[in-house]
């Protein structure tokens, strides 16, 4: 099938909400050929496509343009936007910090920082934007896992700098659309770049901070910073290297976590018969007595359940774009050499060949009776094949962990102003935010 749409509607699209694009086919096709401005582009939606996309041919296609255009001004070599051998040489440098180990060692920094959070709910019944508050809260786990808190510059300034930074840095600029030259200032992105320049001293003020303390033998926290810091050398990281991973770490995981949280947090209170279930369980387990929060995400299999469930419907990142570099073939689908392939969690998540009853909210499909029954390559909240997310386990123990200590003390029902449409910037944001009723639970 192939779609056509005029170029200045489609960037008047791209520019407030990507997600419009996608009209019916794309929820009932295997694929869709679209032709846009004259670029050919495919969305893929078939595990099979999707599996040889950025599995199993995965070698034959590179981040597409667009999409470096608008990260790499910010995240530069970071994992995120690095490619061939920076890309290769910095993920296998990389593997040994995001170990099992080092993810169970940040657990009672999730606890610790999400009990504290819990107690701003002063107020019994208070209207708050839980998307705002998820954004605060993943924001201090993030500060906490990753600096200890040990961060340069005066208190606070590195929190708004981070805001700044998303609020503007969040959208396609339609130049980038037009393919214009970088050298023409984006007028979307200004305000965004100050901001980074800022950021970016603070971080290596940081980093130059610890790294001061390692070089004198002073005992340091064993952090992401410190373990970045440990891979410093011909064969790992430069230090640019590590101030641009610092930089992505806080892009690809603090927006995306809070995200898929205050999407769970909403779809609850939607299905209170599926709220029931997993305070069952969370209520059960903490009348167990302490378990170490390392323990959480597997002793809590309902509530992950309830998680995993809410980013099928709501994919922080939901879409993967790539470029195919040489001409390629699937079956009977000839993919030419620079066309973008989408593979889209969005689309696919909500598939009416792959899912029963798509858009209804059924944490049961995650189950662990039921897990087995899913496809690798119909559920991609974390993508797949080499650059699969890196912090994946880190982000479900840190869902679940929030999650367990937000719902045990409070009930977060939807208001008549809770009113979110899903909206695509760097994630899948809730225009209108998510304005719930707390209330305290004992
Ligand atoms: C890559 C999603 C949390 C760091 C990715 C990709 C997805 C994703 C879909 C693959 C992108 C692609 O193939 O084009 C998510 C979601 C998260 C999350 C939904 C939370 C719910 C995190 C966290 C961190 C992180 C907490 C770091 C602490 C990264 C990095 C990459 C990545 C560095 C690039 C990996 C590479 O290219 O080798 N993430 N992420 N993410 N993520 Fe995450």
């Amino acid at each position: 099938r192939t779609k056509r749409v005029g170029r200045l509607e489609l960037i008047r699209i791209i520019y407030r909400n990507p997600l419009e694009l996608w009209g019916e086919p794309s929820y009932n096709e295997p694929w869709v050929e679209v032709d846009w401005m004259g670029m050919r582009t495919i969305i893929a939606n078939d595990p099979g496509l999707i599996r040889h996309v950025l599995v199993d041919n995965a070698k034959n296609y590179r981040m597409a343009a667009v999409r470096q255009r608008i990260l790499r001004p910010i995240l530069r070599d970071g994992l995120l936007t690095a490619e061939g051998e920076v890309w290769k040489r910095s993920r296998k440098a990389m593997a040994p910090v995001f170990t099992p180990r080092h993810i169970h060692g940040f657990a009672s920094a999730m606890q610790e920082r999400s009990e504290a959070f819990a107690g701003r709910y002063q107020t019994p019944g208070v209207v708050s934007d839980v998307a705002r508050d998820m954004t605060l809260l993943t924001y201090d786990i993030l500060a906490a896992t990753l600096f200890s808190g040990e961060i340069a510059g005066e208190p606070g300034q590195f929190a708004k700098e981070i805001d700044n930074l998303f609020e503007t840095m969040g959208r396609v600029d339609p130049l980038d659309l037009l393919g214009a030259p970088q050298w023409l200032p984006r007028f979307t992105q200004i305000r965004g770049r100050r901001s980074l320049a800022f950021f970016r001293k603070i971080v290596a003020d940081t980093v130059a901070m610890r790294k001061d303390r390692m070089a004198k033998g002073e005992d340091v926290p064993s952090d992401f910073l410190t373990l970045l810091l440990k891979t410093e050398g011909p064969d790992g990281l430069s230090r640019a290297e590590i101030e641009d991973n610092i930089i992505t770490f806080i892009g690809a995981g603090h927006e995306t976590t809070a995200r898929a949280l205050g999407w769970t947090l909403y779809l609850l209170a939607e299905a209170p018969w599926e709220r029931d279930i997993v305070e069952a369980e969370i209520d059960s387990f903490m009348r167990e007595g302490p378990v170490p929060p390392h323990q959480w995400l597997d002793r809590l299999p309902l509530t992950r359940a309830a998680f995993e469930e809410a980013m099928r419907l709501y994919p922080p990142a939901p879409s993967l774009n790539r470029e195919a570099v040489e001409d390629d073939r699937y079956g009977d689908l000839t993919i030419e050499k620079g066309s973008t392939v989408l593979a889209m969690p969005w689309t696919i998540h909500r598939h009416r060949l792959y899912w029963e009853n798509p858009d209804a909210f059924i944490p049961a499909r995650f189950h662990p009776e039921n897990r087995g029954k899913i496809d690798r390559f119909q559920y991609l909240p974390f993508g797949a094949g080499p650059r699969v997310c890196i912090g994946a386990t880190f982000a479900l123990q840190e869902g679940v962990i929030a999650l367990a200590i937000l719902l045990s003390r409070y009930r977060f029902d939807t208001v008549s102003q809770t009113k979110p449409w899903p909206v695509q910037k760097l994630t899948t944001q809730p225009e209108g935010g998510l304005p719930m009723k707390v209330t305290p639970r004992r």
